[in-house]
């Protein structure tokens, strides 16, 4: 009887101990700062969107590689493309201690929220590829060249034309609720429009595109007009079949041009159109995937744009470590975010075409040979 007596005591204080180090796991709901805080040991907090795009896997490993060199704790975390999962996120590494928050938001304008509640934490705000608007937390904007991203496909585009006229153009864009897309269809439409405007081009799937094609310049919303009727919301499955309807409705003819904005979109896209008997293809594409290097290296996908992600992460990272060690950001650049003017590292872009991919690809190390066939 007293052995179970005491086996018993014994229990209850293991149960008692053990509940007690759940609690203080726990995100400080209670808003008790102190107590939770104890418990922290992250500087550095990373949100990416998902892990449903090759492209935010591949900086997650580079984010992991410079990670290793660091004497800082850092922790990535995925949003899976829902700003709410976003906001829990940001809420939890706020929950860590975090000193600086790195975030690619999911919907730049919804990530206003989440970083307003890591801002009024005092925590260091980077806006990483993509920029959060509609709100003055934030702090820095490390980021390629978007404008040169969509300045380089509408460019390869036209270097295609060999003096041509009235050449069918179907144009593609990402979605609207990230500010690059606007960024990148601004690039494109500086090359393309003096084009379209006189007919050299004619677009085939957007009548808002064809409606505004005597503008040089549009305005936000006048492009957001154009990028709703083509907008691939950065899912294949949606490139897929817009392309589908859109070569339903308006059938390609010889030469066929298409302006798609990512690599994951561009090989949908391309893949539509390769149906079509008798047509040529010029497709661009983003991100240097490797799917997308190989339909390169295969002539079918015409161009893609090398975005150095080990430089964005060596931006992102460098830009942390100064903060946390209280020296100065250095930044070469700007982004009006609707509110504010957000001081920017901008960093160049590659185009990769079947001419350059190896030099550009493999002997820069970004991927290994092996990865691929066919490469010479
Ligand atoms: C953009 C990013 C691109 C592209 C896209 C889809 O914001 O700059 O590299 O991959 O998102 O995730």
């Amino acid at each position: 009887m007293k052995k179970l007596l005491s086996l018993l005591l014994v229990m209850a204080l293991l149960v008692t101990a053990f509940a007690a180090c759940a609690k203080a796991d726990e995100p400080a709901a209670t808003g008790d700062k102190e107590v939770v805080k104890e418990n922290k040991g992250t500087d550095i907090g990373i949100v990416l969107p998902t892990k449903e795009e090759p492209r935010w896997v591949q900086d997650e490993a580079r984010f992991n590689e410079a990670i290793d060199a660091t004497d800082y704790s850092v922790e990535v975390l995925f949003s899976q493309g829902d700003s709410a999962k976003e906001k829990q996120n940001v809420d939890t590494l706020i929950a860590k201690g975090i000193k600086v928050l790195i975030i690619t938001p999911q919907d730049g304008a919804a990530a206003a929220a989440a970083v307003k509640s890591a801002k009024a934490e005092g925590i260091t705000i980077i806006s990483y590829d993509r920029l959060v608007t509609d709100t003055d937390a934030v702090d820095y904007y490390v980021t390629f060249n978007s404008v040169s991203v969509g300045e380089a496909q509408g460019q390869y585009l036209v270097d295609q034309l060999d003096g041509a006229t009235g050449q069918n153009l179907y144009l593609y864009a990402g979605a609207a609720t990230d500010n690059n897309a606007f960024l990148f269809f601004e690039g494109a439409w500086n090359k393309l429009q003096p084009l379209i405007a006189d007919g050299t081009f004619v677009v085939m799937n957007s009548s808002k595109a064809v409606e505004y094609m005597d503008k040089a310049v549009l305005t936000r919303v006048e492009m957001g007009d154009i990028i709703e009727q083509i907008t691939t919301d950065w899912t294949p499955g949606v490139a897929k079949s817009k392309a589908e309807s859109h070569i339903t409705a308006a059938p390609p003819t010889g030469k066929t041009f298409v302006l798609a904005p990512n690599d994951g979109t561009a090989r949908a896209i391309y893949d539509q159109f390769a149906k079509e008997d008798g047509i040529e293809i010029l497709i661009t594409g983003q991100d240097a995937e490797i799917q997308s290097i190989q339909y390169v290296i295969d002539g079918k996908q015409s161009m893609t744009v090398l975005k150095d992600v080990r430089d964005l992460v060596k931006g992102a990272i460098g830009t942390a470590i100064d903060v946390l060690e209280g020296k100065t950001v250095e930044t070469n650049g700007e982004y009006d975010n609707g509110v504010i003017k957000v001081p920017a590292k901008d960093t160049k872009v590659i185009t990769v075409t079947q001419d350059n991919v190896k030099a550009a690809i493999i002997d820069s190390g970004y991927y290994e040979a092996s990865e691929f066939t066919g490469v010479e």
